[in-house]
Parts: structure tokens; C-alpha cells; sequence
């Protein structure tokens, strides 16, 4: 079956730089076609999840795929990470920089990321400082990475003060999202994906919202339909809204729902697997939409259906879940600090009017947070 094609147009002040997301059954066993026109003649870095390799008969999809660019590049040089959000720090990326540049690049060499969110945020961060800036391409390993991670250029590594706070937005030259790669995903970080999928829905498009509530049952069992379906519709939502505003200076920040508490929330867990990203973004959301509730600008009845939803997934709904991280509301709101959609030392907040809307609340009144996260803690 021929894969989904959706092209993610940037209209930028400089220039208007499109590229494809390739989304479908069996891309990475037949990949020729599709890759042909991005890596012929270059020298290749395929930086991919430890998880993967090339000694592991099962790992069909990933032996074929380092075949076939053997076939097509000039070289393939290999360096694996291990998964989780305790390698997105400085020292790997260190290694990571110093590894490709004894590799002899050059500015037309290309760096392949083969993984989750974890090794494409960092892969694409290395390829945006290395001789100043190399193409990438994005190969999602992870439901949360083909439905979000991969898309939008966003680069980075965490600090020791909270996520994500040190990188650059350099966008891929391609996506390829093999839906046949999720099959060994363990159930944990598909739900931690999903997560990310509803986000959708409750920031821009209740129907879609709708239809995921209908359909969890088949989207849980993996039904191939469903997935491409909702990988497809995730991509068009978030390429729809980065086009004209790729560097957050507007909209885009509404793809942050549930992210700063979430972010908060992760960097209590020390990135050691405590709490995955997806997990602190579902306790994140409900946060966002009880507080939303608070302030009266969402009807409590859409609250108690979004936290409703996201019990019937099994997924973390609230801070008091989370007896063994060291959470405190004076910690919680060190860390808002640091946000980076806070402005003049004002916090902002993503919030919703209802499902399927969200907005950006600047200037947030510290003493309703303040007695929010007494009450929440
Ligand atoms: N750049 C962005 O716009 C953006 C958006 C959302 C999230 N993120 C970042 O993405 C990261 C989370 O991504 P993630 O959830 O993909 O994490 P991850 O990359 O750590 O992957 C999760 C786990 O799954 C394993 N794994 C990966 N592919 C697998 C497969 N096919 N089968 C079995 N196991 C597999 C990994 O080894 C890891 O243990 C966070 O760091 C988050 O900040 C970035
Ligand atoms: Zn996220």
C-alpha cells in the first residue's frame, strides 16, 4: 500500500521550506524508493535507540533500512544510544558531536535519527551545531515520536534545571513513519504516546477528539487502520499549526498544553524512568483543565469527560499518584520559572475554553496557582 504523504510547509519570513511525512505499513523494509532522493552519495550518520540492532534478527525493519542505505549512500557510520530521557543530557551529546566529526562530515553529509523522542531531539540537536547546521531526517520509533517528536524541528537536550531548555529549532529534510515499527513497543509507552494524540483533539478539534473516545478499543489493539488514522490526522494537526509560526512566537505554543506542569512534573523524576513524558503530560492535561475549571473558563462537565478518558487509558490523572516523587509547591513553581513560554517574568499557561480549544493565558496570577497546588498536592 502506497503511505500516506503529508507535506509540513513552513511559511517563514526567510524562506518557504517544505518537506515530506511518509506514514505506512512496511516503509522501512521497502525503503529505496523513498530515501533514494535524500541520502544518494552522502556520507550517512544513522544515530539510532540501543534498542536496535543490527545482531537482532528481530529487528527486521532496522537491518533492512541500514541495508538499503548501505546500497544508496557513500558511507553509513553507526552510533547508538540507549532510549529514556537520561540520555538527553550534555555529556551524550558530547560524545555524539565528537563521534560524527571523527567520522570526517562534511556540510553534505546527512544524520539519520532512528528511534524514539529521546534520540531524535538529540540527533537533531547534534546535526543542527555540526559545521554549523546538517540535514536530518526523522525515523519515529515511538507512537509519541510519529505523532509529534519528529515533526516540527524542535531540537534539544534537558538542563539540570528542567526540560528541554537547551537546543534550536532545525527542521528535518524527511519523516518516515513505519507504523509496523510500533509492534514492539511496550503497551506503557504507546499509552505514553497516545497522550500526546488526545492532546490534539482537546487543544484544536473536538470531533477528533470525539472519534478517539469511540475508537480507543481498536487504537489499543493496534488496528492498523486506526493507527494510520490517527498518526496521519496528528501530523496534519500539528503541521497546520507550526506553518505559520514555527519558532513559538504565537499559536504554536498551544502544542504546549499540559507541558509545563508535565515538564515540572518529569524533572522531579530525575529522568530515571520514574515518569515518562507522555505519563507527566496526562497529569499535566488534567492539571490544565481542572485549573482551567477553577478559573470558570472551562464547564467542569469537559473536565470530568477528559479526566474520565484518560482513567479508562490507565494513564496518571493526578499529582497524588505520585507518591515517590518530591513534589512541593514551591518546588512546582521554581520550575514554572523556568518555562520558556514565560515572558517578563510573567507565567503562562496553556488553558481551555472547552475541548477542542485551547489558548494562552499570559501574566498568571501566582496566589491562584499557589492555592491550585496546595489543593492538587
Ligand atoms: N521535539 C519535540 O517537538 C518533542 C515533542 C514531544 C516530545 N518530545 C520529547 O520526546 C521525548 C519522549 O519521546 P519517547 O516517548 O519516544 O521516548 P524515548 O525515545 O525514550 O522512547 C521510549 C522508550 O521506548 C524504547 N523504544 C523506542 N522505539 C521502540 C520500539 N519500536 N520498540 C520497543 N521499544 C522502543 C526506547 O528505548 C525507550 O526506552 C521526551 O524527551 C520529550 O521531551 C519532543
Ligand atoms: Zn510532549
Amino acid at each position: 500500500m502506497k503511505p500516506t504523504i503529508i507535506n509540513v510547509s513552513l511559511n517563514n519570513k526567510f524562506n518557504n521550506f517544505s518537506y515530506p511525512i511518509f506514514i505506512g505499513n512496511g516503509l522501512l523494509c521497502n525503503c529505496e524508493e523513498i530515501l533514494k532522493k535524500f541520502v544518494l552519495k552522502r556520507k550517512v550518520i544513522l544515530i539510532h535507540d540501543n534498542f536496535f540492532s543490527l545482531k537482532n534478527k528481530d529487528n527486521e525493519q532496522f537491518i533492512s533500512f541500514v541495508k538499503t542505505i548501505n546500497k544508496l549512500c557513500e558511507s553509513v557510520n553507526l552510533i547508538g544510544i540507549p532510549g529514556g530521557d537520561k540520555s538527553k543530557n550534555i555529556s551524550q551529546l558530547e560524545c555524539i558531536l565528537e563521534e560524527s566529526l571523527s567520522f570526517k562530515i562534511d556540510r553534505s553529509s546527512l544524520i539519520i535519527a532512528f528511534g524514539g523522542g529521546v534520540i531524535g531531539d538529540i540527533a537533531g540537536f547534534a546535526a543542527s551545531i555540526l559545521l554549523r547546521g546538517i540535514d536530518f531526517v526523522q525515523v519515529p520509533t515511538t507512537l509519541l515520536a510519529q505523532v509529534d517528536s519528529s515533526v516540527g524541528g524542535k531540537t534539544g537536550i534537558n538542563s539540570n534545571k528542567s526540560k528541554n531548555l537547551i537546543g534550536s529549532f532545525h527542521q528535518p529534510i524527511a519523516v518516515i513513519a513505519d507504523i509496523d515499527i510500533l509492534k514492539s513497543l511496550p503497551k506503557r509507552e504507546f499509552l505514553a504516546g497516545l497522550v500526546e494524540v488526545i492532546k490534539y483533539g482537546l487543544i484544536y478539534d473536538v470531533e477528533f477528539f470525539d472519534s478517539l473516545e469511540n475508537n480507543y478499543r481498536d487504537i489499543l489493539s493496534y488496528d492498523q487502520l486506526k493507527l494510520n488514522e490517527i498518526i496521519s490526522k496528528s501530523c496534519e494537526i500539528k503541521s497546520l499549526i507550526i506553518k505559520n509560526d514555527e519558532k513559538e512566537s504565537g499559536k504554536r505554543a498551544l502544542l504546549n498544553l499540559g507541558h509545563t506542569f508535565g515538564h515540572a512534573i518529569e524533572s522531579f523524576g530525575k529522568y530515571d524512568g520514574t515518569i515518562v513524558h507522555g505519563e507527566a503530560v496526562s497529569i499535566g492535561i488534567c492539571l490544565a483543565f481542572r485549573l482551567s475549571s477553577k478559573m470558570s473558563y472551562c464547564p467542569q462537565f469537559e473536565t470530568d469527560r477528559v479526566v474520565r478518558f484518560f482513567k479508562k487509558l490507565n494513564l496518571p490523572t493526578s499529582l497524588q499518584e505520585l507518591i515517590n516523587l518530591p513534589i512541593t509547591t514551591t518546588e512546582m513553581l521554581k520550575k514554572f520559572k523556568y518555562d520558556k513560554k514565560n515572558k517578563n517574568n510573567q507565567l503562562t499557561f496553556i488553558l481551555n475554553k472547552k475541548i477542542g480549544k485551547s489558548f494562552i493565558k499570559n501574566n498568571m496570577d501566582e496566589n491562584i496557582l499557589i492555592e491550585f497546588l496546595n489543593d492538587e498536592i
